[in-house]
């Protein structure tokens, strides 16, 4: 996003956070439509000519205005939930541009894919090809599905965001996946035309992709000297972004990688979700005071780990900005920035150099990714409204939860037992 300070005021795309603040109240999310459409057509003009489907990962940022704006440019979209699905559906996006991933799929979820006609079903078990056999059976339906393959490849990640590796529980080990093949090339129900895998998020290298994809790439070879019509490749998503001075590929430079290591005749899918959105949003988040110790000084704001989980959960570095720059000569204090929440590990950022005082406004950035969509109730706090800056202009696409919706799935159930 397009951040800078005018006057010393921190603007984004032209709209000056302090507005946005006034106007929604904090703490609040804030994001670019202009950095997420940028992002996206970085993707699909690195494809070229190539037969290519981008299917935006939905866990990564699953509000309605973004996935709308991402339909309207042609986007694709993975989802990993029948909850994800919906929100597809609530916008009325083709459901043949649903690829529906997840290695627990419900019946219930099996159900409103076949029903509604997703694109492809990413298949994680021989188990599930069984269940997604006899849901499509009932329904009449013959889905098209890819296998998810564990490559066991080191993405080289935070473990709790790899996934590629032979003792995560992702994906099918490539013997069983290709005996899982040649088991559904008999089947009547099931059309295996694609294989997949994703090995993991938040990457920095892309060699490990281009491993897993040359692995995927034998494979359909193998598959197809044996009868099957493969048609299409799925690389999952994972490209990483700079939240510090890490040097992630350019999308370019990763998509020109794909398309090397697959041969022409496969279409190739992928599936991004934080290198479209994560560095597209920012949290605005307000001091409420400033607790300086003689051993330690805090920057308590109004934002919390129930906000943004990244912090204390992967121990995830995000660049806090003043929205209003210090006076030159301003005295700094380094701190952590940490939330109301009753928890030791509610911090959002430790050993910053802030000059500010209570009442102060903060942004706490790249928060497009797994932010909003992270974050909870937990000490009954209200979640916080989403807001997309587009063409100068800040539009409120998510109200700020009230206290009285926190108690509605509770508060007639307790009363009728009174
Ligand atoms: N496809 C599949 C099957 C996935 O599991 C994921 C992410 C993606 C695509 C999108 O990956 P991306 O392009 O966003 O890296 N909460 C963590 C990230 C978890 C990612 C889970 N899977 C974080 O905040 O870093």
């Amino acid at each position: 996003m397009a951040s800078d300070y005018l006057n010393d005021v921190l603007c984004v795309d032209g709209v000056a956070l302090p507005e946005v603040a006034e106007n929604f109240g904090t703490p609040a999310f804030v994001y670019s439509a202009q950095t997420i459409a940028a992002n996206w057509c970085a993707y699909d003009d690195a494809f070229g000519d190539r037969a290519h489907q981008i299917s935006y990962a939905v866990k990564a940022n699953s509000n309605l205005a973004v996935l709308g704006q991402l339909a309207a440019l042609g986007s694709g979209f993975d989802v990993v939930s029948g909850g994800e699905l919906q929100r597809l559906l609530a916008i009325g996006c083709d459901p043949g541009r649903v690829v529906f991933s997840g290695v627990g799929k419900s019946i219930q979820e099996l159900e409103l894919a076949v029903s509604c006609g997703v694109g492809s079903i990413n298949l994680e078990s021989r188990e599930e090809a069984l269940r997604l056999s006899e849901v499509a059976a009932a329904h009449g339906v013959r889905p098209e599905v890819s296998i998810r393959v564990n490559p066991d490849v080191d993405p080289k990640t935070h473990p709790y965001i790899s996934t590629g590796l032979k003792e995560n529980k992702f994906g099918l080990p490539i013997d069983e996946a290709r005996a899982l093949y040649l088991e559904l090339q008999q089947s009547e129900i099931l059309r295996p035309t694609g294989v997949a895998c994703h090995i993991g998020s938040q990457l920095l290298d892309a060699s490990p992709v281009r491993d897993a994809v040359e692995i995927l790439v034998e494979l359909v070879a193998e598959l197809r000297a044996a009868g099957i019509a493969i048609t299409r490749v799925d690389a999952g998503g994972g490209l990483g972004i700079a939240y510090g001075d890490e040097a992630p590929p350019s999308i370019g430079d990763y998509v020109a990688g794909l398309c090397e290591k697959i041969p022409a005749d496969l279409a190739i899918e992928i599936e991004p979700g934080r290198s479209i959105v994560g560095k597209a949003g920012l949290l605005i988040t307000r001091v409420e005071y400033v607790k300086k110790s003689e051993q330690k000084t805090f920057f308590i704001v109004d934002a919390a780990m129930s906000e943004l989980l990244r912090p204390t959960l992967y121990n995830a570095t995000h660049k806090v900005m003043a929205v209003r720059q210090a006076r030159r000569g301003a005295e700094h204090f380094v701190g952590d920035v940490v939330g109301p929440v009753c928890e030791s590990g509610d911090w959002l950022a430790r050993n910053v150099s802030l000059a500010v005082n209570s009442g102060a406004l903060l942004a706490i950035c790249d928060v497009g990714a797994y932010g909003f969509v992270m974050s909870s109730n937990y000490n009954s706090r209200p979640r916080p409204p989403e807001i997309l800056l587009d063409n100068g202009a800040a539009r409120l696409i998510r109200s700020r939860e009230s206290h009285g919706n926190l108690l509605l799935d509770e508060l007639e159930l307790f009363k009728t037992h009174q």
